[in-house]
This record gives C-alpha cells, sequence and structure tokens, in this order.
C-alpha cells in the first residue's frame, strides 16, 4: 500500500499478467499506460477479499477454485459501460426506415425475426431496437425477439429489472419517453410491451462454445464494443458473428468502428443515412 493512500502498488509485471488474462478470456485490451487505471479499479475488490498486493490477486485469479466467477468481477469493474436509449441515432434510422422495412418482406413468411444486441450492457440499447421495432407497426403477431447479451451480470440485472436514471434520457425525445416510460419510484421504468420483446442473458463474445446457443439471427448490433478489442480478439469476434447471422443478416457497428483490416466477409450497404454491413447470400470464390 503506498503511504498516505488506500491505492496499493501493481508492478508493470503483475499489470501485464493480469491485463494478458482479461485479454485472452474476454478480448478487451488494456496498453501498458493503462496501469494506474487497473490499479485504481482494483484496489478496492482486492482489499474486499483480504489480499494485500496484487501479486496475491493474481494468484487468485489464476488458482483459486472462484478465480473464473473473480475474472468476471474484475472485468466488470474494469470496462466502460456507457450506454443511453436512442444512441447513434443516424443508424437507428437507417435500421428504422430501410432494414427493418426490408426484413418485414423478406422474413414475411416466417414471420420471426431474432435481433441480438451483443454488448448490451444496461439493455438501453435493446429496449431502443424494441420500441422501434414497435413503433414501426410492421411485425404484430410477429415472433419478435431481442436478445441483449453482456459478459456483466450487474449491468445485466439492470437491464433486466428495466428501472432508469436520467442519464439514460439525454438522446430520447419526449413524445417516445412518453410513450414507452412511467416515471416510477427510484427511477423511470420501461413499459411492458417493450419489455416482452427482449430477454437478457450472461454471455462472453468470444466464448464460441456458448454463443453458438443464440441460433441464428437476422440482426445484430455490437456498438462501442470492439473497440476495447485487440485486433485478434476483434476477428474472432467477428468471425463468431458471421457464423450466428442468416444469410442477408445484418451487422451494426459503433460510428466509430469497421471491419477494415478484419473481414472481407461481410459486404458492405449503403443506406439512406448509414453504410451497414451483411452477410452475403452465397458466398462467391471459394
Ligand atoms: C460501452 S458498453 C456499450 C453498450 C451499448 N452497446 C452501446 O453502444 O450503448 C460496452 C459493453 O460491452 C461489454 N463487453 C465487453 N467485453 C465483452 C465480452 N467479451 N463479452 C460480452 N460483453 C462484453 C461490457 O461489459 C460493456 O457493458
Amino acid at each position: 500500500m503506498r503511504f498516505g493512500d488506500c491505492s496499493v502498488h501493481m508492478s508493470l509485471e503483475r499489470f501485464r499478467l493480469i491485463r494478458d488474462m482479461v485479454n485472452t478470456r474476454y478480448g478487451i485490451f488494456f496498453a501498458d499506460d493503462s496501469r494506474f487505471l487497473m490499479e485504481n479499479r482494483l484496489t478496492e475488490r482486492l482489499l474486499q477479499l483480504g489480499l494485500d498486493s496484487f501479486d496475491d490477486y493474481h494468484h487468485y485469479l489464476k488458482y483459486h477454485p472462484d478465480g473464473p466467477s473473480e475474472m468476471e468481477i474484475a472485468v466488470d469493474l474494469l470496462t466502460t459501460h456507457e450506454t443511453y436509449f436512442f444512441r447513434e441515432d443516424y443508424q437507428l434510422r437507417a435500421f428504422a426506415n430501410d432494414i427493418l422495412p426490408e426484413l418485414h418482406r423478406r422474413l414475411a413468411s416466417r414471420r420471426r425475426m431474432m435481433i441480438w444486441s451483443a454488448g448490451c450492457s444496461s439493455g438501453e440499447e435493446a429496449y431502443t431496437i424494441a420500441m422501434l421495432v414497435l413503433e414501426s407497426g410492421r411485425f404484430r403477431g410477429w415472433d419478435v425477439r431481442i436478445f441483449g447479451s453482456d459478459v456483466s451480470r450487474r449491468m445485466l440485472s439492470r437491464a433486466r429489472k428495466g428501472i432508469f436514471q436520467q442519464a439514460s434520457f439525454r438522446t430520447t425525445s419526449e413524445e417516445m419517453r412518453g410513450r414507452y416510460f412511467s416515471q416510477v419510484e427510484g427511477g423511470i421504468r420501461i413499459n411492458e410491451e417493450v419489455r416482452t420483446l427482449c430477454h437478457f442473458g450472461q454471455l462472453n463474445l468470444l466464448d464460441e462454445d456458448r454463443v453458438v446457443f443464440l441460433g441464428c439471427v437476422d440482426v445484430i448490433f455490437c456498438r462501442n464494443v470492439l473497440i476495447y478489442f485487440d485486433k485478434k480478439s476483434k476477428m474472432k469476434a467477428i468471425s463468431l458473428f458471421y457464423d450466428r447471422l442468416n444469410p442477408n443478416g445484418y451487422l451494426l457497428l459503433g460510428h466509430t468502428e469497421s471491419l477494415i483490416n478484419l473481414s472481407t466477409a461481410f459486404e458492405l450497404v449503403h443506406l439512406s443515412e448509414d453504410l451497414v454491413y451483411r452477410r452475403p447470400e452465397v458466398v462467391h470464390g471459394t
């Protein structure tokens, strides 16, 4: 422990060992200049466990029977969970104005649509998608499922609760807020109609054995998640997304993210307000 404060010192060597464990399992990568951030975010946890050095914490993560669940807690403390309703609105307009009508036509015979919000944090993205589906007025009587997944159990329990604070509404219009939310004790609650379309589950995007259980989906939203991954992990996640998408299914990334230098398997689709990726119907030239 350093004199005069309550942080525990993390050596560069120990930082790299913990960082590499997180990276291998979850894809998230911390450059060497993140050492103090990691130190700050994990110190309290280490003290809660009754440990007094990061050497011991590393040993705990690696060898203790609770190591895997402790790793989930560490990742939760280390990652950014920032999210809000109707984030990146131009992309959502492209989804509502171009993708949903196209899916409505193409999936009309099966009347089933599956959408995956991968890395959904506390659920605002999944609920936003559900509101857009309802707003479209096209899918009444369909089997529509929006599956929100995240590695953080803490965020998923917030998502399931469906009660949000003011910060989640920074880009939500009064109209949408009035239509789909109500004020309750402790916050603002999403209404049942939206909620029943959404299901949440814990899933590590790099865990291929569990990702297959999702089955195939028509759209994947994975926004502001892969930016924290190293290249190899991004490539792995994208290849898992490819396998989970139905032919002609869409992949929507965050506005700072692209597949450049990561994958050539998808086609780029120019929509009215955005560029999105699509799994081609037929794979050419194999
Ligand atoms: C910044 S939030 C993005 C939330 C939402 N997609 C949005 O754009 O508003 C990133 C989320 O990705 C999750 N995440 C990071 N690595 C993950 C992994 N390997 N598997 C699943 N979720 C992960 C984090 O827990 C975090 O909640």
